[in-house]
């Protein structure tokens, strides 16, 4: 039980608010994010590395000193996080560099690193005791919602983006949600719209995984530097690559760290670098072009085979720009093609199936490498969040059906010297 909250704040006129209040959103409707803060002083007495690592990496509420809820009983869990750190040695190789780990998120319970911040959401939610939620998503993050709120019993309406894949909307129909895809995204997100609109007018618990709507599940993926930290044995890596959307998983990742760095258990950050398409860049662009961090510029006609990445305006683009500031990270904008390729490369050499948003942080490291930012001997650690499985239709343009033969061994011999160009040695 997190003992340790001592008070939120607002990231944009730094009101402060106590978690007793069960706030949710700044009363000065600024779109600012409540960031939490803990009482490090009394955390430091006990909270060493050699208390970290008594605990099995079984999931997330490993770090519950670190989380909401304040009662260990409303927590919903389902197993998220603790999640393997790979050794890529095959990919590492046709990159051109020695040390490379993928963070694979897709081994959580729906699919996605949303899981973990959408446990602690509805574990709060319990606390404060809401029973209908209400959520803005490009498709994942509403899907683990409804599986959460599914184990706690409540009810979820989910407003998606119209192209979400067909994966997410199965999954969430399943799980039971309400579910409603939503026309028109462009510069303002209609998806949000919906949630906003029914926080405001019919009290509904605002759940998406992003800042200014709930401060709280932000909290989970920070628990994945937790366990980078951990898992490297405390000896960080030089770069982090992190897919982006809302920025909200890069805002999470610097938190993380940055809690740690707090108490004592790391002496710096690792280079956090954001990846977007070139589809729809907006954060990219922001700290590129040195944009007011509070007043990002949104794209307009978001359109990118990383479906998940499409938020045209970066909810968390200020926490995700401090980010890369304090870390002294970096940018890359993408192509689709270059995604769809990192998403091949993941499969194909280490046997991890992501989705395209879920490649998109190997893409940014691929071109990086061939821009020369990246040095050979450089340690580095790509997250990996989304599942191939969320996105038939996509993985179908890109890999095509199957060849149907019949049952013969020289029609065999035929289909796979000319499907896939089989020579006989
Ligand atoms: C698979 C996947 N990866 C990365 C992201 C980006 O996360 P964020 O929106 O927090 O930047 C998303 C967001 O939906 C996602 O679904
Ligand atoms: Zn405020």
């Amino acid at each position: 039980m997190s003992k340790y909250i001592k008070f939120l704040k607002c990231s944009k006129c730094g009101k402060t608010y106590n978690y007793e209040d069960k706030p949710i959103t700044c009363v000065k409707k600024d779109l600012g994010r409540l960031d939490i803060f803990y009482d490090y002083e009394r955390l430091k007495e006990f909270y060493t590395k050699q208390y970290v690592e008594k605990k099995p990496l079984a999931n997330q509420w490993k770090y519950i000193d670190l989380l909401p809820p304040k009662n260990e009983s409303n927590i919903i869990s389902l197993g998220e996080g603790g999640t393997p750190l790979i050794k890529a040695g095959r990919l590492a190789e046709v990159l051109g560099i020695r040390n490379l780990w993928l963070k694979d998120e897709t081994r959580n319970p729906t699919g996605s690193f949303k899981d973990r911040g959408m446990s602690v959401s509805v574990s709060v939610a319990r606390e404060f005791g809401f029973a209908k939620l209400t959520t803005a998503s490009s498709g994942n993050a509403a899907a683990a919602l409804a599986a959460y709120a599914a184990k706690a019993g409540m009810e979820v309406y989910a407003f998606v983006i119209e192209q979400a894949g067909y994966g997410k909307i199965a999954q969430l129909l399943f799980y039971g949600a309400h579910v409603f895809k939503v026309r028109g995204l462009g510069e303002e997100d209609p998806t949000v719209k919906l949630m906003r609109l029914t926080y405001e007018k019919f009290g509904f618990y605002p759940s998406p995984s992003f800042g200014p709507f709930n401060p709280y599940q932000i909290e989970g993926p920070k628990t994945i530097s937790y366990e980078i930290s951990e898992q490297l044995s405390w000896d960080l890596p030089d770069w982090v690559y992190v897919p982006v959307g809302a920025a909200s998983l890069l805002t999470g990742v610097w938190k993380g760290f940055r809690d740690y760095r707090e108490l004592g258990l790391i002496g710096r950050i690792p280079k956090l670098v954001a990846v977007q398409s070139s589809g729809n860049p907006p954060f990219v662009r922001a700290f590129k072009e040195g944009q007011d961090p509070h007043n990002i510029r949104p794209w307009k006609n978001p359109h990118t085979v990383a479906w998940g990445l499409e938020d045209p305006y970066p909810w968390d683009g200020d926490g995700g720009i401090q980010a890369l500031r304090d870390s002294g990270g970096d940018a890359e904008e993408v192509s689709d093609s270059l995604i769809l390729k990192a998403m091949k490369y993941l499969a194909s050499y280490e046997g991890i199936f992501a989705e395209p948003s879920g490649a998109a942080g190997l893409a940014g490291l691929m071109q990086a490498i061939n821009e020369g930012k990246v040095d050979k001997g450089d340690e580095v650690v790509v997250l990996v969040t989304g599942h191939g499985l969320k996105d038939p239709d996509i993985v179908k343009e890109v890999a095509g059906d199957a060849p149907v033969i019949n049952p013969d061994l020289s029609e065999f011999q035929t289909v796979l010297k000319e499907r896939y160009g089989w020579k006989e040695h």
